[in-house]
């Protein structure tokens, strides 16, 4: 009777203190932070694409148009990858608790490969698993990193016709559906 009284109270204390034991931390799961920045990413993303991008031209005299040298032009809008890296830098400027990027196997900018082994292992995975998504740990300098892998999925036509026929581009034959990348959301530890 006594030991049960004790393991209550234990166990209530522990409840009370949200946690006993090494493993237990304070805060929000990583996991559930990463899928909630990827929820709103997804968001903007979709709906930059479907309701700008895809809306844009026919190409009028003063019509703005969605133009991967947009700085160059007038009356140009950036891409939507090009929308996506304004947001992450953006977002390093304001904060140190998370970054992002689009990335890709099969990238029209180089520099959208991906950069670390758990990358590219989380790039491979959600293009070989349609629909999941990739979660794992890495360190990287003295710091761990909750490195988040999500699916960039062709949405739209626009998606589509555009990649394969960029002069860049190693693959020529994506049809919507297709994970074309991944989103890379990391969260130090
Ligand atoms: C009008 C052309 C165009 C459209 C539309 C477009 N893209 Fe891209 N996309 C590009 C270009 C160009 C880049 C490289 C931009 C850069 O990094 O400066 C790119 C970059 C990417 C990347 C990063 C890897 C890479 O290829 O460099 C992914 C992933 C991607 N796009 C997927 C998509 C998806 C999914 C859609 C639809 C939601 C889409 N794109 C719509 C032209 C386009």
């Amino acid at each position: 009777m006594k030991l049960a009284t004790t393991t209550m109270l234990i166990a209530s204390t522990c409840l009370l203190l949200s946690g006993c034991g090494e493993e237990a931390k304070p805060g929000i799961d990583p996991k559930v932070y990463t899928d909630s920045l990827f929820a709103v990413m997804k968001a903007d993303r979709t709906n930059y694409t479907k309701l700008i991008v895809q809306r844009l031209g026919p190409k009028g005299a003063n019509a703005i148009f969605p133009v991967e040298h947009w700085k160059d032009v007038d009356n140009g809008a950036p891409l939507p990858a090009q929308m996506f890296r304004a947001g992450a830098e953006a977002v390093r400027d304001l904060t140190d608790e998370f970054t992002y990027s689009l990335q890709s196997e099969w990238p029209i900018n180089k520099q959208n490969a991906p950069k670390t082994d758990m990358e590219a292992e989380g790039l491979k995975f959600i293009s070989a698993n349609p629909g999941e998504n990739f979660y794992g740990e890495e360190t990287l300098g003295d710091v761990t990193y909750f490195t988040a892998v999500y699916p960039d999925v062709a949405v739209a036509e626009a998606c589509v016709s555009c990649h394969n026929e960029h002069k860049d581009t190693p693959k020529t034959d994506f049809k919507i559906g297709d994970v074309m990348g991944g989103v890379v959301i990391r969260v130090p530890l």
